[in-house]
């Protein structure tokens, strides 16, 4: 039988979003109920409310979330009733070009659910990111659903849904930083410092922390930044070369992407080093280098979705690590709210004040 709950709602391009009664069906084949426990509030969600994304209005944003299935539909065996899930926006296919050659971290295929929650007038919903989890309950491919350890706070599990791991996933996988590396981290939001954590689990003997904000750059060295840049005071590529023994870094990770950050990330690397992309450019950015630049310093400049991760592999893993206190998770909840706020998290975000907000249901 269909619920109705409550669930925040952008109406319209740039307009406040309103929580609103949502009518969510029940699972249809391999399809999951989840009752939402704990959703944090990232950028991407703003990006949707600003018609950054698309405009498939409304939207039901949300989707850094842990909860517990409430009920699954035919033929799901992933998961059962009453287990403590994350959810993921990559439900591998195994079918697609990418999962057949064994690379199912770039599946250009992953699952969502079919059917369709929906405001009470029946009219349809795009769930952020294939989840919509600011809402009591959400319908999703039981793909998108990690069993995770039941004990782990689910305000501190649900970030690793996105934000927090795409930046770990930026240093560990696509940067496949190692012991005794360098790395640099420009931009100290959720992301950059999950990268900064990232590293500093991989073994990185120096992990620089680039910001423009000194309350940032205080928060990266709690994630295990060795050492701190502030990008208004000086030239960030030079001060990256100086804590390298006039080299540059190994890895640099560019968490921000702009234009800007992008060129310091590029220059502030050693030769044949590694450039990770996974802040994400707007629409309007173009990017000029001599090629000769390109060519002359090696190495690689690689772009990062979701840290090229593979949820079933890493977030039970990620948790462990949690659960044992070798990773900080709980660093990254600034403050838990409520759906009614989640307009005003916006906006701390946006201000800077925040490296989480955490709705909690
Ligand atoms: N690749 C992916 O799969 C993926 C997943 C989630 C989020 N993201 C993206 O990652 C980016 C960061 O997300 P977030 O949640 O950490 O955002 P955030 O707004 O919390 O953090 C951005 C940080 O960058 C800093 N900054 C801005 N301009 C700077 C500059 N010129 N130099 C140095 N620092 C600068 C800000 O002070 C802030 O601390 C966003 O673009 C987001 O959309 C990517
Ligand atoms: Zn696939
Ligand atoms: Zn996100």
């Amino acid at each position: 039988m269909s619920k109705s709950v409550r669930g925040v709602v952008a109406r319209a391009k740039g307009a406040p979003v309103s929580i609103e009664t949502i009518v969510v069906p029940d699972p249809g084949p391999g399809e999951a109920r989840v009752k939402v426990q704990a959703c944090g509030v990232c950028h991407t969600d703003l990006h949707y409310r600003e018609g950054g994304i698309g405009d498939d209005y409304p939207y039901l944003l949300g989707h850094e979330a842990a909860g517990i299935v409430e009920s699954v539909g035919e033929g799901v065996t992933e998961v059962a009733v009453g287990d403590f899930v994350i959810l993921n926006w990559r439900a591998v296919c195994g079918d697609c070009r990418a999962c057949r050659r064994g690379r199912p971290q770039y599946c250009f295929a992953t699952h969502n659910a079919t059917r369709k929650m929906t405001l009470e007038d029946g009219t349809e919903l795009s769930p952020a990111l294939g989840i919509g989890a600011f809402a009591e309950l959400t319908l999703v491919a039981a793909g998108q659903c990690t069993k995770v350890d039941p004990e782990a706070d689910p305000a501190a599990a649900g970030l690793l849904g996105c934000g927090v791991m795409a930046g770990l996933g930026a240093a560990v996988n696509t940067g496949n930083v190692g012991r005794g590396d360098t790395v640099a981290v420009i931009g100290c939001g959720g992301v950059g410092d999950a990268a900064v954590a990232g590293a500093r689990l991989a073994g990185a003997a120096r992990v620089i922390a680039v910001d423009l904000d000194d309350r940032k750059l205080e928060w990266a060295r709690r994630a295990g930044a060795t050492h701190t840049v502030n990008s208004t005071s000086g030239d960030p590529v030079e001060a990256i070369r100086e804590l390298t023994g006039g080299f540059g870094a190994d890895v640099v990770i560019d968490a921000v992407g702009r234009p800007e950050t992008y060129k310091q990330a590029f220059y502030a690397r050693d030769l044949a080093g590694t450039v990770v992309l996974v802040g994400v450019p707007t629409p309007d950015m173009t990017l000029e280098l001599p090629l000769l630049d390109v060519f002359g310093r090696g190495g690689a400049l690689k772009s990062s979705w979701y840290g090229d991760c593979l949820p079933s592999r890493d977030f039970p893993m990620l948790i462990d690590l949690y659960r044992q206190g070798r990773f900080d998770l709980d660093a990254f909840v600034s403050e838990r709210i409520t759906l009614a706020d989640v307009e005003a998290a916006f906006e701390k975000m946006h201000h800077g004040d925040v490296l989480r907000s955490v709705v909690i249901l």
